[in-house]
């Protein structure tokens, strides 16, 4: 009976590459329908983090729980399956995939096996109404819908970003994780990115844990602050309390 609703749990998690300490006991909790920015120095951890929740790199020791489940070891898909979804910095797309396309695509790639039910024709139909409802309430709060018709390679690189999420939700992720989801944006589309990010997660109810260096932007719009500097938690907690904690200061924002 856990009613903090934990959803993600890394427990004393280490990865090492050769000598080289990447991630060097990490501990650490995110409560469900929060948004938490990971922030630190170049080279401290951060993707490889995000690289070990999603199964793309597997830890040396300690152990992961997504919704009190041990998910350490899983392999990316099964873990993507249960609904953890990361996006890239080069967001990965259908490029010749109309923006709607995209979204109905993700939903299908994500269903295993339930093409056994095609020969059930009506109950296809019905998914597929209900997948078209789905893609149309997310182009909706992602502020795609006058661009559902746009093949994806003719996007701006902001709506790209945001295509990659709608089709991380339309796969049924719960947790989203992003690595710098506004790098090469200008100021205003990446308020604008952060503004739909809070919307997904008070909408929908989605967590997120995002790697984010452009603390001027990011600041006001999460609820967690988690600071790393070589391959170890030193800070986290409100904006407010990380921020003005002397270990930040003198390992990622002093001179
Ligand atoms: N696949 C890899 N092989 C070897 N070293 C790696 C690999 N991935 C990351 N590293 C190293 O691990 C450290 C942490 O990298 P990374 O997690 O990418 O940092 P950050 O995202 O915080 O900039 C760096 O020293 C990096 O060079
Ligand atoms: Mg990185």
């Amino acid at each position: 009976m856990s009613a903090a609703a934990e959803i993600l749990e890394v427990r004393e998690v280490h990865k090492s590459f050769g000598r080289l300490r990447a991630i060097d006991g990490v501990t650490f909790s995110l409560a469900e329908k929060k948004i938490t920015i990971l922030i630190g120095p170049n080279g401290s951890g951060k993707t490889t983090l995000v690289n070990v929740i999603s199964g793309f790199y597997k830890p040396d020791s300690g152990d992961i729980l997504y919704r009190s489940q041990k998910i350490t070891g899983w392999a990316p898909h099964r873990i993507y399956r249960t609904g953890i979804a990361r996006t890239f910095q080069v967001p990965a797309l259908f490029w010749k995939l109309n923006v709607l396309e995209n979204l109905l695509v993700a939903e299908k790639q994500n269903e295993g096996e339930n093409f056994l039910r095609a020969p059930f024709r009506g109950l296809w139909k019905k998914d597929e109404e209900a997948s078209t409802v789905k893609a149309a309430r997310i182009l909706e709060l992602l502020n795609l819908s006058q661009h559902w018709k746009k093949q994806a390679s003719t996007l701006s690189g902001g709506q790209m970003k945001l295509l990659e999420m709608g089709r991380a939700l339309m796969s049924g992720a719960e947790l989203l994780l992003l690595d710098e989801p506004i790098s090469g944006v200008n100021p205003t589309l990446a308020h604008e990115i952060f503004a739909t990010i809070v919307r997904l997660r008070d909408e929908l109810g989605v967590t997120f844990l995002i790697v984010e260096h452009r603390l001027d932007i990011a600041l006001g719009y999460v609820d967690q602050v988690l600071a790393m500097a070589y391959g170890k938690i030193v800070s986290s907690g409100t904006p407010q309390a990380v921020i003005s904690d002397p270990q930040v200061i003198e390992s990622y924002l002093g001179a």
